[in-house]
């Protein structure tokens, strides 16, 4: 197993500042850019990392889990504030609130009787859109258990939760009124480049998968957005947009793209929900996926 991590020092003009992206890919795999199916595997690494560094000389001690007082420049704290994005996504995330982690400050892991291990850590958050940062506490207790349970979170950033509500309610009227049913594909294309338009959705997607990477995170994952394939509004009664979409996830522990597919309603009120939540089968890259039926 490779423990390679991407380091993308590119700086992107910001998530809402400039009409198209451009990814600058990694060296080794530059070749990919060419595939039309390719998967662009650096673009929410190089928006939610921003300058970050995180160093992986820790392949060793993969087996033993790090104790006391870590490193925050290695995986160990990397992973579990990784975890803490992921939660501040799917508590307070929207179309125009975003969170990424910008670095660690310090970590320390410990054990907890029969129950897990707890991280309490010093993280400094990003919430991506406005760019503003927070240093905030955190803990991420990891259950232990013949049932794999998510982690549990506790975190604080009470500064980065600004008010977003009027662009909120402009956005969830304009797709309400909408003569026709929103649908998108690949945000952002293998390329980086993603559409104005686009951009909400991409947003939305990037919350509703954080549902999923806080559910599947353990110790040893790293969990990174990849792509909206396809996202598709569906029809709806009440005071909520639905969409069902078809996301891929970056695995970097394992340098897998692994493929969900969602069901989640948006409301400003009531933020992003996920309904459902459905892991699809393995498909290697460039591979036709395998034939169930
Ligand atoms: C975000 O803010 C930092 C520090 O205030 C600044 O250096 C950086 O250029 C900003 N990034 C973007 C994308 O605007
Ligand atoms: C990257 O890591 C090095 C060594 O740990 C540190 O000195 C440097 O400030 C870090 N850079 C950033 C941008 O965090
Ligand atoms: C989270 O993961 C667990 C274990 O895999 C699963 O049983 C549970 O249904 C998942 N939660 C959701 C909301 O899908
Ligand atoms: C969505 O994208 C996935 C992956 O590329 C593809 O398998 C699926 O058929 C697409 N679905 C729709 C409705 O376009």
């Amino acid at each position: 197993m490779s423990l390679r991590i991407i380091v993308v020092l590119a700086v992107l003009t910001g998530v809402t500042g400039s009409p198209s992206v451009t990814i600058r890919p990694e060296a080794d795999s530059a070749d990919m850019t060419a595939h039309p199916n390719s998967v662009p595997e650096t673009v929410e690494e190089t928006e939610f990392f921003g300058k970050q560094n995180v160093s992986v000389e820790e392949e060793a001690e993969e087996d033993v889990m790090a104790t006391g007082e870590l490193n925050p420049n290695h995986y160990p704290a990397q992973r579990a504030a990784k975890v803490v994005q992921h939660y501040l996504n799917t508590q307070y995330g929207s179309p125009f609130r975003l969170f990424g982690l910008h670095n660690v400050q310090s970590g320390n892991a410990e054990d907890v009787a029969d129950s897990g291990r707890k991280y309490q850590l010093e993280i400094t958050v990003q919430e991506i859109i406005s760019n503003t940062t927070e240093k905030c506490p955190a803990e991420v207790l990891f259950p232990r258990g013949e049932q794999r349970r998510s982690p549990q979170v506790q975190a604080s950033c009470e500064e980065l939760l600004k008010n977003t509500k009027a662009q909120e309610e402009a956005l969830f009227k304009q797709y309400k009124m909408n003569p026709s049913l929103l649908s998108a594909n690949n945000i952002p294309d293998s390329f980086g480049h993603m559409e104005p338009d686009s951009r909400p959705l991409w947003h939305l997607g990037i919350v509703a998968s954080s549902f999923v990477m806080l559910n599947e995170s353990t110790e040893n994952t790293l969990y990174n957005m990849a792509q909206v394939a396809n996202i598709t509004q569906l029809e709806t009664e009440n005071e909520q947009l639905k969409f069902d979409c078809h996301i891929l996830l970056h695995e970097m522990v394992s340098q897998e793209i692994i493929h969900w597919k969602l069901l989640f309603t948006w409301s400003p009120p009531e933020g992003v929900k996920v309904l459902q939540m459905e892991q699809l089968p393995h498909c290697h890259e460039g591979a036709k996926p395998p034939n169930t039926s």
